[in-house]
């Protein structure tokens, strides 16, 4: 990305506001760990997004005619001996491109100056702590100079709404930069498979972080900063705990691991699952399954494509999903019915809770309108089938080249009456970052395969 990208996105982001308006921004707030330790601090996505600049304690403020004000921590030897080197107020308009610049400290005092005359101040609702009231200390202060010719804005509105439509349609250098993080991740998750087959080969003790520790080593060695998310490294029944992390259990040979991991690299993130057998070989029951899961992952990844909506992937994968749980006898079909009364009454649901995907970006949730902006009006109303909730719907997004979402179908079997007894305990996901194209959708993350007789292979001595 060069100095005049970013530039461009501000002025997209200013022609989306009302000419004679503001919009103000900070980045993300350091947080404290414990004591005198902090979190390693990642900047707001927003902010990235609009001026490449990863120091913490920034704000930018963006005019309705495009002129940009960085307010950054300013030279200081002292605290650049302890925590490096900044950019400072100084040399920002040379390096990011903004029109002018100052040190943090001036923030309180110049912002009711650049708040005066605007028609509305447009900054991102519940997002950052507190920020409604620094705005307002600002308006504020405003008004008390209205006896001396003083205008305060008199509309608020949310910056997420334009800033979500831009984030959400990746341009050809953040679509490249995906292509690496899933690059990388993909070659992260065969290195934990193979070690996995191969510390069981050895009759070593094999735990999950042994495989989380290879993630991470791959990440880093590649130049990504930090995963993108807390690495899920799941072996055996733990793959039924859809949030577990990488904790300390014993990965037994026989069983699945379930891994879902992916590095962040230079702001963007990927987002990979897979589940292995942990010495390289599936069992009957395991593979039946996989089969089934990687089935309703086909479906799903035909169901991708521009003029589709969001939601159709999840419907392909809930047909093939609910049709196998017929047939494997995971539903009965005296108790449940057929596949319409499955999919109808949510029968599925104790083995498939989670929704086909979602979007991929800064961040692994990334922003965006799950619905289509130009069919808002166009509401229905259902009683959900297991709650009883009335819910609303609106119709979903339609896809368009270059949104890029993951598709990621699973089966969770926990232990439970009528449940065939050789798939207790399995939980299987399959997950891949899909960038929509005019005539499909280019599955970034199949550096790492999915087919079980690939995944075997690979994990072979
Ligand atoms: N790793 C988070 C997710 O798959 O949504
Ligand atoms: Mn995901
Ligand atoms: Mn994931």
């Amino acid at each position: 990305m060069t100095l005049s990208d970013f530039q461009a996105r501000r002025t997209e982001l200013a022609r989306r506001i009302g000419p004679n308006d503001i919009a103000i921004l900070p980045t993300a707030p350091e947080q404290q760990r414990n004591r005198d330790a902090d979190f390693l601090f990642r900047h707001d996505s927003y902010f990235y997004y609009l001026s490449g600049f990863t120091e913490p304690q920034a704000w930018l403020v963006i005019k309705g005619d495009g002129h940009t004000t960085l307010f950054c921590p300013p030279k200081d030897l002292e605290r650049e001996i302890w925590d490096g080197i900044r950019l400072g107020p100084e040399a920002a308009p040379g390096t990011l491109g903004v029109e002018a610049a100052f040190s943090i400290k001036e923030i309180d005092a110049q912002m009711p100056a650049l708040l005066d005359g605007c028609d509305a101040v447009w900054f991102p609702f519940a997002t950052h702590k507190g920020l409604e009231t620094r705005v307002d200390g600002w308006l504020g202060t405003l008004r008390g100079r209205v006896r001396y010719g003083a205008l305060t804005p008199e509309i608020q509105r949310d910056l997420c709404g334009p800033l979500d439509e831009m984030r959400l349609v990746k341009d050809a250098h953040e679509q490249a930069t995906m292509r690496r993080a899933a690059q990388i991740s993909a070659g992260a998750h065969i290195r934990a498979m193979q070690l996995s087959a191969q510390m069981l080969r050895e009759g070593k003790e094999l735990r999950e972080y042994h495989l989380d520790a290879e993630l991470l080593h791959e990440f880093r060695r590649h130049g990504s900063q930090y995963p993108a998310y807390g690495s899920i490294v799941a072996a055996g029944a733990n793959a039924c705990v859809l949030h577990y992390r990488a904790d300390a259990g014993l990965v037994r040979d026989g069983e699945l691991v379930l891994i879902d991991a992916g590095c962040e690299l230079d702001g963007y993130a990927s987002d990979i699952t897979r589940s292995f057998p942990a010495n390289g070989k599936f069992s009957g029951p395991q593979r039946t399954l996989y089969e089934l899961v990687l089935a309703s992952q086909v479906a799903a990844v035909d169901a991708t494509k521009a003029g589709a909506r969001f939601t159709d992937p999840h419907e392909a994968t809930v047909q093939v999903l609910a049709q196998g749980m017929l047939d494997l006898g995971l539903l009965d079909k005296n108790k449940v019915g057929g596949l319409e009364d499955v999919i109808e009454k949510r029968a599925y649901f104790p083995f498939y809770m989670h929704r086909t995907g979602h979007w991929l970006g800064m961040d692994v949730h990334d922003c965006g309108a799950y619905t289509e902006p130009s069919e808002l009006g166009n509401k229905t109303e259902r009683k959900d089938a297991l709650t009883g909730e009335t819910l609303i719907s609106r119709p979903a997004r339609i896809l368009r080249p270059g949104m890029v979402l993951t598709i990621e179908p699973g089966i969770y079997v926990r232990p439970a009456e009528g449940v065939p007894e050789a798939f207790h305990h399995i939980g299987i996901r399959i997950e891949d970052d899909a960038i929509v194209t005019d005539t499909g959708c280019e599955l970034i993350s199949r550096g790492v395969p999915v087919d079980p007789g690939e995944i075997e292979a690979l994990m072979r001595g």
